[in-house]
């Protein structure tokens, strides 16, 4: 019998809370008494996903709880002093999902919805990307409940330090790692580096990633994850028979990672003909022009207000015609009310979590390729273990060497993900779960429990 929890059937039961190692049986574990078994959320999408994957794990499966549970949680208050002189306090989380393969590794995002649960999901998905990817990491995840847009620079840098400060007791360059995620940046991230290094009296580079270069960042980060996207998205529409030149591509984000995919694929041939953000949707059938609309959103924070394209209600952006669809905005974003009028060929999922599991079922069905975040969004975390490992060494690599290494991990693991898809005749999700589980279940049961 393998464990059936799931986002819907989930509710808290007596059931033991031993796990039975050893044993075929594996116990029905109650659900932490800080998740609400009726809302679940992001979190309740990942326990889904790895209730889908434990058949495939063979004896490994008898470590599957560990995955259905973070490792650690820490939930911190953040207050500062507003620039009008009053206090106004934050709820700032860091998660560490696991850490059986290494450190954990994941960004912090400022964002006024972030939730626990969600939280919670990113990290998870973080270890999955990690291992996926085969880079020596466990998963983890910060945010605070804020709106930067809402911040003076004064202010947000406050905010930054104050969390960085709060969480400085469970992160470090050997225990856990930030880097950017929505709304954090290079800036974010000198602040987070300086407030740590001035916390701990020694200049501490390798505790983020995501750096400015002049602090021990890496050249090709930024545009890493992007280019990540890129990659995998080439490689499977290869796969498929999709041709580049001439495909009609939609993105939702305009960010670091839709932007820049936005442009990789522009430059290579294709048409990005719709474009989404927070401020509205945009399309032009000939093709955006990528460098003016980058330039505009640069300038304007969004894509509304391009001149040279038609403005389109936001949920006809789901119903564009298109042969390749990159979430690269937020999670829960592709669900059962419009996976139906979806007309691309394939989704390449930049965002973390864009498409609901019901979603996910519905494309499948229907036969749309998804290349699934925990594939198609890890060149970011690639690039940031490569200035992980040059910030340790002091020595810094070219750009070119940089995005040839990641361009050979991106292939290799995608290839090796295509290949446990074909056996198993299931999804690239379900394979890079399969993937991604038996290497860090495999790392669990090789560390064993202690104490
Ligand atoms: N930055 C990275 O290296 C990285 C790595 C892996 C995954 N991701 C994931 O990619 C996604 C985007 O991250 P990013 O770094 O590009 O963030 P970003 O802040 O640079 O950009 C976010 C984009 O999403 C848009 N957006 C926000 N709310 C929206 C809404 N309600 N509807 C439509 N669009 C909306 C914003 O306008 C912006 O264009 C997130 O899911 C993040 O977790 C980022």
């Amino acid at each position: 019998m393998t464990n059936t929890t799931t986002a819907t059937n989930a509710t808290p039961t007596n059931a033991t809370n031993v796990t039975a190692i050893g044993q075929t049986e594996i116990p029905s574990h109650p659900l932490p008494s800080y998740l609400n078994p009726n809302d679940l959320g992001p979190w309740g999408t990942f326990l889904q996903q790895v209730d889908r994957v434990t058949p495939y794990l063979g004896n490994l499966s008898r470590w599957v709880e560990t995955l259905k549970r973070p490792k650690r949680i820490l939930v911190v208050d953040v207050p500062i002093f507003l620039d009008n002189g009053t206090v106004a306090h934050f709820e700032g989380y860091r998660v560490q999902h696991n850490t059986s393969r290494g450190p954990g590794k994941g960004g912090v995002r400022f964002h006024q919805d972030v939730t626990l649960s969600e939280v919670m999901a990113l990290s998870a998905w973080m270890s999955i990307k990690n291992a996926a990817v085969n880079v020596p990491y466990g998963g983890a995840k910060g945010g605070i409940r804020v709106d930067p847009r809402k911040l003076s620079i004064g202010e947000l840098e406050r905010v930054t330090r104050r969390y960085t400060s709060e969480i400085g007791i469970i992160i470090g360059p050997s225990k856990d790692i930030p880097a950017p995620d929505v709304n954090t940046n290079e800036k974010i991230m000198a602040w987070m580096m300086d407030t740590y290094s001035m916390n701990q009296g020694t200049t501490s580079t390798g505790v983020v990633t995501g750096k400015p270069i002049d602090l021990g960042g890496s050249l090709g980060r930024r545009e890493a994850t992007g280019r990540g996207v890129f990659t995998v998205g080439v490689q499977a529409a290869q796969r498929i028979g999709l041709p580049i030149e001439g495909a009609r591509v939609a993105v939702q984000g305009m960010g670091n990672v839709g932007g820049v995919a936005a442009r990789l694929f522009s430059e290579a041939g294709a048409r990005v003909v719709a474009a989404q953000d927070h401020g509205g949707s945009i399309y032009n059938e000939a093709g955006l022009n990528m460098p003016a609309l980058l330039e505009h959103v640069s300038k304007t924070g969004t894509v509304a207000g391009f001149e040279d394209a038609e403005v389109l209600a936001n949920e006809a952006f789901w119903q564009t015609p298109c042969d390749i669809l990159i979430p690269a905005a937020l999670e829960g974003q592709i669900t059962e009310l419009n996976a139906h009028q979806i007309q691309a060929r394939m989704v390449i999922e930049g965002a973390n979590g864009p498409t609901t599991p019901h979603a996910d079922d519905i494309l499948n069905d229907r036969g749309v390729l998804i290349v699934p975040d925990v594939i198609a969004n890890a060149g970011g975390v690639t690039v940031s273990y490569f200035e992980w490992v040059q910030d340790f060494s002091s020595f810094f690599w070219s750009e070119e060497e940089i995005n040839k290494r990641l361009v050979d991990i991106m292939k290799g693991a995608l290839d090796a993900i295509w290949q446990v898809s074909a056996e198993h005749n299931v999804s690239l999700r379900t394979a890079t779960f399969i993937v991604a589980c038996k290497r860090i279940l495999h790392a669990r049961d090789l560390r064993g429990l202690y104490p």
